[in-house]
């Protein structure tokens, strides 16, 4: 089958855009053999279209996109368009639709609003004001993470979106769902018996996740330092995941199955007492040999400012499989590497046959489940050392993605595709964050944030959390 979309972006100049969207979209427009397409910037400043042109090829150029994928996209219609006030937007519907006539478009309309929180509800408002709410064809709604800034304002949203679009038009993007690993998770759990039989509380001591970057702000300062480490990564990337991790098999692998056993997961969540969280925010250091400022110092940062860059969590999941096993979550900005983990340590056995020095327990199973990079897994296991007496070992069975995959495609280059062909499964529903907002509500004011110098995994009051073994986080 093929399709032909009118993708039209608000904040088309924005970061996310030029350095994600952009060369996703070239990519998925290649892959899943559109006939045809057309691309509309939005944005609040005056530009022609020629300047967004310009920054299309910039953006493809500096993402490497190759020569072949970026000409066939360039060979779409391209335009810009600036909204300022409610009427701009019917001038932007009747620009769409200009174009979709002109390039004989069946108007299935993409409208991806890569906005702040700030400027998300106006858009919609534009947008429902607007003839851009109703192509002929379809038109689905994509919106940009963090969705609200708290739970009142991911409700706000939820009514104003619902007064105008079914929810099956709706597609709250996560870009960690996206990811292969992540993906792959649900699959690890649900088709391998072994590890599924022991996933639970009878024989599950502790799970870890741990969301590790070296960057900093990175240019992204205005964003960043009004949404902190548990808007931006808590309260999505590393919930998602605990979700997937977590929740029951569903019935059927379908989009609203999977949707509401993430939900009960969420729902069954113990609400996080205040001593069970420790926040950070980088201070100096040096990260590879090279020394960074700290976060107080980054270009952009407000004076005083008390956003968090780190957040480490013990949560606890009061249902039946999950009773008494702590949830660790960790996340944090300039730490020591980049590294997404899951580790899942197994409880030691219940006696000890084989005696060694010191300590007899034996070692515990430990599947560590590396999401990026040197994406893979391994699993520790007990081995008779060879020779005489009964010396324990513990060797790795490890797989490196590297040798199965040869090479996975870009998390937005997946979830755009599913968009367009409207398979909301990788995508959060509304009931799943308003949930998640739910939990982190009375984290958003706390002004106790303890200094780690950059480089660091965090601040070392972050270890008293693991009251599991082996007492500290995970090495990374
Ligand atoms: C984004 C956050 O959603 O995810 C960023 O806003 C973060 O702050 C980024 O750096 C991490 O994503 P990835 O795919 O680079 O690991």
């Amino acid at each position: 089958m093929t399709k032909a979309v009118t993708f039209v972006i608000f904040g088309a100049t924005g970061h996310l855009s030029r350095t994600k969207l952009i060369p996703s979209l070239a990519k998925v427009i290649a892959r899943e053999d559109l006939s045809a397409h057309a691309v509309i910037g939005v944005g609040s400043r005056d530009r022609s279209s020629e300047d967004f042109m310009a920054l299309v090829k910039a953006s493809l150029s500096t993402a490497q996109v190759d020569t072949e994928v970026s000409e066939r996209f360039l060979s779409g219609s391209f335009s810009y368009h600036a909204v300022s006030d409610e009427r701009s937007y019917d001038d932007l519907a009747s620009h769409v639709e200009r174009i979709e006539a002109a390039e004989a478009l069946p108007a299935n309309r993409l409208l991806y609003l890569a906005v702040p929180p700030s400027k998300l509800d106006a858009t919609v408002v534009g947008i429902a004001a607007s003839g851009l709410k109703s192509g002929k064809g379809w038109t689905r709604l994509v919106v940009e993470k963090p969705f609200g800034t708290d739970l009142a304002s991911a409700v706000r949203s939820n009514d104003i979106i619902h007064a105008t679009f079914a929810e099956d038009q709706v597609y709250r993007i996560d870009h960690f769902l996206g990811k292969e690993t992540v993906r792959n998770l649900l699959v690890f759990r649900f088709t391998n018996s072994l590890f599924e039989q022991t996933w639970n509380r009878r024989h599950i001591e502790s799970v870890e996740i741990t969301v590790a970057e070296s960057l900093g702000v990175d240019g992204r300062a205005a964003y960043f330092d009004e949404s902190g480490t548990v808007r931006d990564m808590l309260q999505n990337h590393l919930t998602q995941i605990l979700t997937l991790i977590a929740m029951e098999p569903p019935a059927v692998m379908d989009a609203a199955s999977i949707h509401s056993e993430k939900v009960k997961v969420l729902s069954a969540v113990r609400p996080i007492p205040a001593d069970d969280v420790v926040l950070g925010r980088y201070g100096s250091g040096s990260i590879g040999g090279e020394s960074v400022a700290g976060y107080l110092d980054e270009p952009g940062v407000s004076d005083g400012s008390l956003t968090p860059t780190f957040v480490a969590a013990r949560m606890n999941i009061d249902n039946w499989r999950w009773h008494g096993v702590p949830f660790y979550l960790r996340t944090g900005k300039r730490m020591s590497r980049r590294t997404s983990l899951v580790t899942v340590r197994y409880l030691r056995p219940p006696i000890c046959l084989f005696h060694r020095e010191g300590d007899c327990r034996g070692h515990q199973n430990v599947l560590t489940l590396r999401l990026q990079p040197d994406e893979g897994f391994e699993l520790l296991i007990d081995v008779k050392q060879p020779g005489p007496g009964a010396m324990i070992g513990q060797i790795p069975l490890a797989v490196s993605y590297d040798d199965i995959l040869e090479s996975a495609p870009d998390a937005y280059e997946t979830l755009l595709a599913d968009v367009i062909w409207g398979d909301q499964t990788l995508f959060v529903r509304s009931d799943e964050v308003e949930a998640a907002w739910k939990l982190y509500d009375p984290l958003l004011d706390r002004s106790d944030i303890h200094t780690y110098p950059a480089g660091s995994n965090g601040p070392e009051s972050a270890d008293r959390l693991i009251v599991t073994e082996p007492g500290v986080w995970t090495a990374i």
